[in-house]
């Protein structure tokens, strides 16, 4: 049982693209998770309309090259790269207060990582 006890620290950092008034922030710089629970991690956008921008989030395990999971549009569709992350990562966003959140369902080992979300302007082209 104790075994089961294992922490890991899960870290979101903010990443402001494009849009240069605004202002990110990460309530919870970084939040450590017993195993097999769900952590939800969040990123604050503040001075700017949350609901006309896409939100990316991405995930940078240590050592490995930051992957993107999913992005949510402007009209609040989530896309995925691959299917992979499908049940296990979900995000969301509210316009009310500025916030998306990230989910991350039955939080394992491997998911102790730093994870960055960006915001874009939605009629902006992608780089
Ligand atoms: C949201 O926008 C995307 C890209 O423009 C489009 O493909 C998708 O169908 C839209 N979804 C809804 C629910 O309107």
């Amino acid at each position: 049982m104790p075994s089961l006890f294992h922490l890991l620290t899960l870290t979101v950092l903010g990443a402001l693209c494009v849009y240069g008034a605004g202002h990110l922030e990460q309530p919870q710089l970084s939040s450590t998770k017993t195993l097999s629970k769900t952590a939800r991690l969040e990123c604050v956008a503040s001075g700017i309309t949350i609901s006309k921008m896409s939100v990316y989030w991405y995930q940078e395990r240590p050592g490995e090259a930051m992957q993107h999971l999913l992005h949510i549009l402007s009209n609040n569709t989530v896309r995925r790269e691959s299917d992979v992350t499908l049940g296990k990562f979900e995000a969301d966003k509210k316009p009310e207060t500025s916030t998306s959140t990230l989910t991350i369902h039955n939080v394992q080992e491997q998911d102790a990582a730093t994870y960055y979300c960006a915001l874009w302007e939605a009629h902006s082209s992608r780089h």
